[in-house]
Order: C-alpha cells, then sequence, then structure tokens
C-alpha cells in the first residue's frame, strides 16, 4: 500500500508539473481527468484539481433566486466602436464589457458579443462556451476559432475571418466560471469553490442580465454551443434555464437546442474511447490499448487504480506525448516567438502558434481598453487557461440524464465530432451516445458541402443528431472552418445536413 502510494505520487508531481508550466485548454482537461480517475489519492489536493463525485448533478434540487440588476445605459457603454488592428473596411457591430453574476460577492463575468453583420433582426442569439475548466471563450472560441477576428503574428493586429458564426448567427462569447480570462470575483476564495454547479448558476445569472442588457434579444431563439469540458456547462446552463422557465410557468429565457462538440459528456466511455482511438490510429499498441482496459478501471465510482494500470498509463503517455493530441496529423508551434512584421494569415491555413498571437494582443492595454475588459485591474496577466482556479471542487461523472431529458423536452440536441481529435475523439462520442441505447433513425451517412464529404451523420429517435467533421481536431472551426460553417448553419435552422454533393 504504502508503495503504491509513493508511485502514485510521483505520478502527480510528473502530471501536474507539465500543467502548472504551461497551462492551455489541453493540459487543463487533461489535468482534470487525472485528478478525476485518480480522486482519492491523497496527492491529488495540493498541485492539481481537486475533485468531488458527483452523478448526473441535476441541479433542480436547489434553484437560487437571480438577482437582476439595473441595466440601463449599460448597452451602450459597451459598444467597441472598432478593436486595435481590426482591418479596414470591416464594419461590425461589437460589444464588450462585464455583467455582475453575483453582487455580495463581487463576481462578474467578461462578454463579448459580435452581431451578425446579416439580418441581425431575424437570426438567433447564439451563446458559446469553452471547456477547460478554466480556458477562455474569447482565447478560443472568439479569436481562434469561430469568431469575426484572428490576432496576427505581431500581436497587435487583426485578419478577418469571414467563415466566422456571426455569418449566421449573433454570437455571445462568454469567460466563465470567475478566474477565467477577464472573468474575477472580488472574493478571491471563489476561485477555490468553482466547479460545475456554481458555474451553472453564475452563467444563469449572467444570462439573465445581458438578456436585461440586450432586450431586443429576450424573445430571440436561443442555442447554446460549445466544446470540450463545455459538454458540462452546455447541458447544465440549459437545465438552469429548462428549471426556471418551468418554475415561473412561462418562457424566461427562449431555450430552443443545444449544440456540443468533442464534449466530455461521460468520463467511462470517454476515456474507454480515447485509448481505443490511440490504438486504431497508430499510436499505441493494440496490446496497450487492452492492458489500460484490463489493468484500469473506468467506472465513476473507482477510487483506487493499481500499478499495472498506471504503469500502462505511462507508456501510452510516451507514445502521445511529443504529438498534439487534440490534433493528431496537425503540426505543432514550432516558434512562439511574435514577429515585427504579420505573417500572411488566412483562416483557411491552421496555424499552431494562434493561442501565442492572441495572448500578445489581449494582453495589450489598449485592447483591453477599446474592449472595456480589465476594469479593475487584475493582478495577474490574462491567460488561455486560468492560472487562478486550482481547484474544481465538482465534476459530474456523467450529463447523459440531461441530454435524455432535453429530447424529452422537444430541444434540438446536436452533438459534433472533429474526426481527428484524440482527446475527446470520434470514438468516445460514439461509445457514450451508444450507451443511450436510442433507436436510429438515419443510421450513418457522409453529409456534404462545396463537393465534398464534410463528415459523417447519423440520426436517432428523440431528436439527437451526432455529426462527424471531417479532417478536423479538438477545436472544429480552426481546422475545418468551411465545415464548420456548414453544420452550424444546419443546426441553427433545423434542416438536415446535405446528403448530395452539389
Ligand atoms: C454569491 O456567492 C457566494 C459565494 O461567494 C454565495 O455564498 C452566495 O450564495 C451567492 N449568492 C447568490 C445569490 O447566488
Ligand atoms: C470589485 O471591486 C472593485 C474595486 O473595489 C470595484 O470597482 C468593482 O465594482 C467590484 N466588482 C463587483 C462585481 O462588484
Ligand atoms: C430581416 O428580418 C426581419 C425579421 O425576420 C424581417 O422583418 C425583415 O424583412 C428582414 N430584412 C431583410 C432586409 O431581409
Ligand atoms: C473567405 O475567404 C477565403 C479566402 O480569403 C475565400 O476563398 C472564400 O471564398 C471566402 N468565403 C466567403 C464565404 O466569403
Ligand atoms: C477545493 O474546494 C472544495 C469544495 O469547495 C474544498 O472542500 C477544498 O478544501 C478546496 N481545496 C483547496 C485546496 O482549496
Ligand atoms: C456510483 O455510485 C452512485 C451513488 O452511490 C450509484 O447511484 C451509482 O449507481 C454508481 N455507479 C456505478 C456505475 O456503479
Ligand atoms: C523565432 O522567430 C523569431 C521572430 O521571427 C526569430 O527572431 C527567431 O530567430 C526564431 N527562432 C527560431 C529558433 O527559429
Ligand atoms: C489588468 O491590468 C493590469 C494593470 O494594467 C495588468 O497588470 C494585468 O496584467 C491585467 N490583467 C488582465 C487579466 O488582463
Amino acid at each position: 500500500m504504502a508503495a503504491g502510494h509513493s508511485v502514485l505520487l510521483c505520478f502527480f508531481l510528473f502530471f501536474f508539473a507539465i500543467q502548472i508550466a504551461a497551462k492551455n485548454q489541453k493540459q487543463a482537461l487533461d489535468a482534470l481527468y487525472k485528478a478525476k480517475f485518480f480522486r482519492n489519492s491523497n496527492a491529488a489536493d495540493a498541485s492539481g484539481f481537486f475533485v468531488r463525485n458527483e452523478v448526473a448533478d441535476q441541479i433542480t434540487d436547489v434553484l437560487p433566486t437571480v438577482e437582476i440588476h439595473d441595466q440601463t445605459g449599460l448597452k451602450q457603454q459597451d459598444k467597441i466602436e472598432r478593436l486595435p488592428g481590426q482591418p479596414p473596411r470591416v464594419e461590425l457591430s461589437q460589444y464588450g464589457g462585464y455583467v455582475t453574476v453575483n453582487k455580495t460577492a463581487g463576481r462578474a463575468f467578461y462578454y463579448y458579443f459580435v452581431e451578425s453583420p446579416q439580418n441581425k433582426t431575424s437570426l438567433p442569439l447564439l451563446l458559446w462556451l469553452n471547456g477547460g475548466p478554466g480556458c477562455s471563450s474569447l482565447a478560443y472560441g472568439a479569436m481562434g476559432e469561430l469568431g469575426p477576428f484572428r490576432a496576427r503574428s505581431d500581436g497587435k493586429t487583426l485578419f478577418q475571418n469571414n467563415l466566422s458564426w456571426a455569418q449566421v448567427a449573433n454570437v455571445l462569447f462568454l469567460e466563465s466560471p470567475a478566474g477565467v480570462g477577464f472573468s474575477y470575483s472580488n472574493t478571491t476564495s471563489d476561485y477555490q469553490s468553482n466547479g460545475d454547479k456554481n458555474t451553472a448558476i453564475d452563467n444563469y445569472a449572467f444570462l439573465a442580465n445581458w438578456l436585461e442588457r440586450f432586450p431586443e434579444y429576450r424573445d430571440r431563439d436561443f442555442y447554446i454551443s460549445g466544446e470540450s469540458y463545455a459538454g458540462h456547462y452546455v447541458p447544465q446552463l440549459a437545465n438552469v434555464i429548462l428549471s426556471h422557465n418551468k418554475n415561473a410557468g412561462k418562457t424566461i429565457v427562449n431555450l430552443k437546442g443545444i449544440i456540443i462538440g468533442n464534449a466530455v459528456i461521460n468520463d467511462e466511455t470517454d476515456q474507454i474511447g480515447m485509448y481505443d482511438f490511440f490504438a486504431t490510429h497508430a499510436l499505441i499498441a493494440d496490446g496497450t490499448a487492452k492492458d489500460m482496459k484490463k489493468y484500469c478501471n473506468f467506472s465513476p465510482n473507482t477510487t483506487t487504480q493499481n500499478l499495472k494500470c498506471i504503469k500502462t498509463m505511462k507508456i501510452v503517455e510516451g507514445n502521445t506525448k511529443m504529438i498534439d493530441i487534440y490534433n493528431i496529423y496537425y503540426p505543432i508551434c514550432g516558434n512562439k516567438s511574435l514577429t515585427d512584421q504579420p505573417k500572411k494569415a488566412t483562416v483557411m491555413k491552421y496555424d499552431p502558434c494562434t493561442d501565442y498571437y492572441t495572448h500578445a494582443y489581449l494582453n495589450r492595454a489598449e485592447v483591453q481598453r477599446a474592449m472595456h475588459a480589465n476594469v479593475t485591474k487584475l493582478a495577474y496577466r490574462w491567460m488561455s487557461c486560468s492560472n487562478v482556479i486550482n481547484n474544481w471542487s465538482d465534476s459530474a461523472s456523467t450529463v447523459i440524464p440531461l441530454l435524455q431529458e432535453f429530447m424529452d423536452s422537444g430541444l434540438r440536441v446536436w452533438i459534433f465530432s472533429g474526426d481527428v481529435d484524440g482527446r475527446v475523439p470520434i470514438t468516445s462520442t460514439k461509445y457514450s451516445i451508444a450507451s443511450m441505447k436510442l433507436p436510429v433513425k438515419n443510421s450513418w451517412y457522409p453529409w456534404f458541402v462545396q463537393h465534398e464529404v464534410g463528415g459523417y451523420a447519423e440520426e436517432y429517435e428523440g431528436g439527437l443528431t451526432l455529426a462527424t467533421v471531417r479532417g478536423a481536431g479538438h477545436e472544429v472551426p480552426s481546422f475545418q472552418p468551411i465545415r464548420a460553417l456548414a453544420l452550424i448553419t444546419h443546426f441553427l435552422k433545423g434542416t438536415p445536413l446535405s446528403t448530395f454533393s452539389s
């Protein structure tokens, strides 16, 4: 037992050292997975996420009343005239600012909102959330995936993303929870009590107040989207919305559907699917995947793992650590330095160093001023994934009961998957959906965009659609912007993906 413990301890120090050295979306989720996997190890408390097991946390037991604050005049104040370095001749209506989610604690969330340059009054409102936990929707969603601009390699100027989801929706990016990006709490102990439930409650408080600030969107069709660990945030927020609507006996938030990509939804199948993906994509030996399943216990109630499991996991780690497991065939960033002259850039070409450009750009004082961000002069720099959150006190082991509930309530539920992501890969998503035992309505078929197969889809009775995006990694719109835009367009319109090449 004692020997077992010291091995565990080394294991943790090894992994969490990585997590602290370079925190990005990738390491954040990795750290959480490991913290959950070795939940009851004493080594888990000091340096990594600490996780309490919660099975299908439904949040309906306590539904706190939401404080609605006076929002008069705040929308006008939040209007962003132009972002520094924004390309000329791009006219966009954009807003950024803070919404207080808890006055007593002094918690406020930062949002960035882009109205569609198309007919904005007829288009829906789409919220986008990134995962982590602890990662910023500005860093990834807005500036790396589906927003209208991306930072250039000089860290000062922007180029346009003409395949932004703002072509088809009014898109709201939220940095959540407190401690992520520009979102903060004046009660800094809040950073150590973050978890799924608190995040859902604060996200709801944000939304209710934001709709008060932008009343023209109150009755608009509303959809929630996100990726990765937002596979928790999106359904959990949707659940709180439905509960509030039900409690009030009326529609407070006009939620129509959710869409989540490469999403963490069911720990057990998410993990098993990962090892199967590694083996079938020639990253680990078949025998190693077999050993993982033989020696490790992936059941959500497991509290310890044996030595053989840990040893096998190290083999996996050794085989996969030199590639970017979040997009197994794409390059890694070779040179993190900014350049004096911005490199030629287009959204059609994935740049693995984008994170570094975004980091430089969003830490510029003039950018923060223009965006109405960091108004309280936070004591730390803006980070794409939080350095101040290092305790995640509750994380459901599954959100599948919530998905089931949404289908019963008639919400549109889509799950998409970039098929070259190895972290929450298509195999995991397939196994998770299979565990729901839904009858298949339309069996696995190719869908098309611009004369090519964009991916494959399967539809299930009850209103669930699974769609893969061919050649996309974890952050789907970064890798396949045309396919991603086609996907979100069909989702929002409620029309099936195209089944013929045209
Ligand atoms: C505000 O946050 C604090 C924790 O910082 C919590 O105790 C309190 O219940 C929250 N208030 C509301 C209305 O959610
Ligand atoms: C946090 O504290 C600062 C400084 O006192 C204050 O300006 C700000 O309004 C507070 N934030 C919230 C959400 O109450
Ligand atoms: C924009 O949408 C609104 C609401 O659907 C509609 O009334 C209006 O005619 C549309 N305008 C244009 C230019 O399409
Ligand atoms: C977006 O820009 C790319 C390259 O600049 C171009 O090939 C493509 O046709 C444009 N797409 C749209 C929808 O404007
Ligand atoms: C993490 O949060 C949980 C729940 O709020 C708390 O019990 C625990 O003490 C916290 N751990 C640390 C290291 O702050
Ligand atoms: C895990 O434990 C919970 C609560 O004790 C129980 O309801 C659930 O069935 C268990 N799950 C598994 C897979 O054993
Ligand atoms: C990285 O890029 C910078 C800026 O272009 C350049 O000065 C530096 O020499 C490069 N470093 C390497 C190792 O290529
Ligand atoms: C906020 O502003 C302060 C003072 O300018 C700066 O030192 C800090 O890095 C900024 N923090 C964030 C999160 O942007």
